[in-house]
This record gives C-alpha cells, structure tokens and sequence, in this order.
C-alpha cells in the first residue's frame, strides 16, 4: 500500500498523489501538493470528500453502522463501561488501571466546584437567555480564572493537561446545572462528590436544602449511559470546530466554548430538542406520524433524529438508546405517548421508498430526547446535556492538535464568485 498513487488529469497533464490507507482500510489520495503543482484546489462543499485530519481516537463505517472509540466497539462500551472511563480511554488513548481510573475520577470530583466569583455571572444573564448561550460563555469564562492553564503556549497549556482536561469535563457539568436553577429562581446547589458523576450531576440539578434528591429509578445510570453514547463522534460540526480553533494555538477552554456554538444548531446537537418539540407537535394534531412522514417525504417538513452524513445504516447509538428509553420508563412506571409516536414514525420510514432509497435511518437524536424527558431533564437543556456528553472528544481532538509539532493553522481556500474589479464611486456619484 505504501507506494500506491493515484493520478488526476488536468489540461492534458498528469499529477500523481500518494494514497494514504487509514487503519481500517479507508482510503484517501493525498492533495495536498495540489495547489503548487497544478494551481487547482479542490471544491468539496460540506466536506462530505475531504480528511481534514489524521485521527486515532474515533473509526466510523457509516455503511455497515459500526463506531469504535480507540478499536472498542461502542457497544461493548455501553454495556460494561461508565462514562469517565470511556473519557479516560477516548482522552489518554488506554482503557485506565484501577488505580488511574481511581485517580481521574477523584480529580473530575475535586475540579466540581465553581469559583465564587464566577457564580456572579449567572445575574448578568436574562431568565430566558438559553442555556447553550450562557455554557459557551461560561466556558471561555472559566478560562479567565485559570490563566495559567490558558495562556494559548502550547507547551504551557500542555504542561497542565491532565488538570484541564479534568476541570472542564467537571465544571461543564456544574456549570449546566447551576444554569437550570438560576433560570427556575432557585437557590445553587453544592456538589456531592460521594455521588457518582452523571447522579451528582441530577442532585446539583434537584436536590432541595430540604430534600436531597434520591435516585430510586435508575436515572443516574440512564444518564451515565447518555453521556457516554455522546462521548465522541470523529468529524462532525463542533468536534472540527474545536480543531479548527485549535489550529490557531487558542486554549482548551475557548476551542470547547467554540464547540458549544457549533453543536447548538438543530443539524447537531439541537436536533435532540427538535425530536421532541416534534413528537409534541404530532401529538398535540391528534396525527400518530403518518400524516408528518407524508409531510417530510413532500419536502413540508423534516424527520428530526433522521437521516446522518456519515451513516447509511442505523446510528449504533440510536439502537442502545431505543432500548434503553423503554427500561427506563418502564422503571419510573410511566408511559410516554411520545415514545409510541415515535417508534411508529421509525417503523413507517423504514418501510418507506423515500426514506430507504435516502438511507435515512434514526440517529442517536431520535431516542435520547425522550430518555432525557423520562429522566426529568427540562427540553431546554437537552443540548446542553449533549454538550456535557461530548467534553470529552472535543478534549481528546484538541490534544491531537496541540500535541502535534507538525499541526498547521486551518486554512481552506474557495472559490471565488464575487464580482471583478470595480472602480470606487464616491457617495456623491453614485
Ligand atoms: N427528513 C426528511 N428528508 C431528509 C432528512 C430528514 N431528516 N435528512 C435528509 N433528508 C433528505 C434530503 O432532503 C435529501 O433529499 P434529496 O436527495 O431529495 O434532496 C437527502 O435526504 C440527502 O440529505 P442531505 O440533506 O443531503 O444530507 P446531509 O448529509 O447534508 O445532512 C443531516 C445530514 C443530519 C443534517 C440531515 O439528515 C438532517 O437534517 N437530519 C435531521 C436533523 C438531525 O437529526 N440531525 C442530527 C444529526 S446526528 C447527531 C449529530 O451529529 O449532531
């Protein structure tokens, strides 16, 4: 494999590119001399062709539906792993010794609380603001207070990894909660650290000084679960995002605040509040999701939690969780109408011409909404709780990039359609 090369014809001229074969077989011809060699650049809109990076953290066959996180299967992951140990392995590459997973959980637990001062950020917000605005925020202000660990010297911000990485995937946590309760007018709440990492986070969020919250029905372990099905996903919007800001030699606390901005749009993170805001809707006409498939196949409406541009097969992610949103009602002893809806819209496009030619199939956002609905979490807050979830790859990516001596700023081109040179005329003249 190492000498094969592939050859672009161009104006009666051959160039010749290296291949490059990624672990499991992925090919890609090597353009990066381009540009020099013939003067072309490559047009690849929404990048649906285009590496824009070596990686070892994630491996996605989007047409046979498989996700690996450092060669795990995801869904081994889900079924004996937690989610800080899947951030420990998606991170630092290994799945952690005892004594290191001892070790990284008791710096996540000890990283929980918010510097006072910081609590006072929360008054400057409106009690509408969304709660993505005000986590991207804090979270380039949380820099603030940590200068030495975000002094944008890559080998200073490097030095002091390990303690930054830790911080944030705590600190988004208290964060997120503390932004619940400021908009609900209620009093904060002091992490727990005897609690367990998703469970500490539903008592910052639910517990009273006068009644702790208890977690009788399996939620923590439900969120656990979550977040660690959110725990990284290769390329996608934010993840390139943080690497792009990244690129530049920017701290790990503004490259995720950036992730946050990118993940808030309804075509990523915000598709799992879309899903649900329009199960609601499907509900509330009395229609049981035939009359909206007719909708989104007439190009009126789109099946939110479907379709992805990587998987052709069902989103491995979405089978977990379509299994797991039933345990879970049914160990809170409650129904959804949501959940009927939706598995009817599921069977429906799947058997639909529209929708197989397209190879859409359910994505990780069709199901997790109505599991963090089942588990008291407000719709507000779902993306947010994708954001929480996805800390740890956005974290991993940016250490690929500082931790590469060769990493150059990104830069793509375009291609220019803008008018050709013009004469100024002065305001008078024109
Ligand atoms: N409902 C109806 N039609 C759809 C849908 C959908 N959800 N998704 C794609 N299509 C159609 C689309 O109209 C197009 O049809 P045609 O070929 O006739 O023009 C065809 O399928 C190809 O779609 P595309 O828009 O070119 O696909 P894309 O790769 O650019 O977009 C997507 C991928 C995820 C943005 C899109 O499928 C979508 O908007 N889905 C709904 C939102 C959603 O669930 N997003 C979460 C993505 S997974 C989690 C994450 O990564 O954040």
């Amino acid at each position: 494999m190492e000498n094969k090369t592939g050859t672009i014809r161009l104006d009666d001229e051959n160039y010749e590119f290296p291949v490059i074969a990624g672990t499991e077989g992925e090919m890609a011809l090597d353009t990066r001399s381009l540009r020099s060699k013939s003067g072309y650049i490559t047009f690849d809109e929404g990048y649906g062709n285009t590496g824009s990076c070596l990686s070892e953290i994630s491996f996605i066959d989007g047409e046979q539906g498989i996700l690996r996180h450092r060669g795990y299967p995801i869904e081994q992951l889900a079924e004996y792993s937690s989610f800080l140990e899947t951030a420990h392995l998606i991170i630092y590459g290994e799945l952690p010794q005892s004594t290191e997973l001892d070790a990284f959980r008791s710096r996540v637990s000890n990283n929980a609380s918010i510097h006072t001062g910081m609590h006072h950020h929360f008054d400057g917000f409106p009690s509408n603001a969304h709660p993505m605005a005000i986590l991207s925020s804090m979270l380039n202000s949380l820099g603030a207070y940590y200068p030495e660990m975000s002094s944008n010297n890559r080998e200073q911000d490097l030095a002091h990894f390990d303690e930054t990485a830790a911080l944030l995937i705590s600190k988004v946590r208290t964060i997120a909660a503390m932004t619940y309760r400021m908009k609900m007018g209620l009093p904060f709440v002091y992490p727990d650290n005897k609690r367990r990492y998703a469970e500490n986070f539903l008592h910052m969020m639910f517990s009273e000084p006068y009644s702790p919250y208890a977690d009788s029905s399996g939620a923590g372990d439900a969120l656990d679960l979550f977040l660690l099905l959110h725990a990284d996903h290769e390329q996608n919007c934010s993840t390139s995002t943080v690497r792009m800001v990244a690129s530049g030699g920017a701290n790990l606390f503004a490259s995720v605040a950036a992730g946050v901005c990118a993940l808030w749009g309804p075509s990523h993170g915000g598709a799992n509040m879309a899903v649900v805001q329009m199960l609601e809707d499907i509900h509330r006409s009395g229609d049981d999701g035939s009359r909206f498939i007719q909708d989104a196949k007439e190009g009126k409406a789109k099946l939110m939690g479907f379709g992805h541009r990587v998987y052709k097969n069902y989103d491995p992610r979405a089978k977990i969780l379509g299994k797991t949103v039933e345990k879970v009602l049914s160990g809170i002893g409650a129904e959804d109408p949501l959940l009927k809806i939706a598995r009817h819209l599921e069977q429906a496009a799947l058997e639909d011409d529209y929708f197989v030619e397209r190879k859409l199939y359910p994505n990780v956002d069709f199901y997790s909404g109505i599991l963090l609905k089942a588990i008291g979490i407000p719709l507000e807050m779902f993306t947010v709780m994708f954001a929480i979830g996805r800390m740890p790859g956005w974290i991993a990516n940016w250490k690929e990039i500082a931790e590469n001596p060769k990493s150059r700023i990104h830069r793509p081109r375009q291609i220019y359609t803008g008018a050709n040179l013009r004469k100024y005329t002065k305001l008078s003249a024109r």
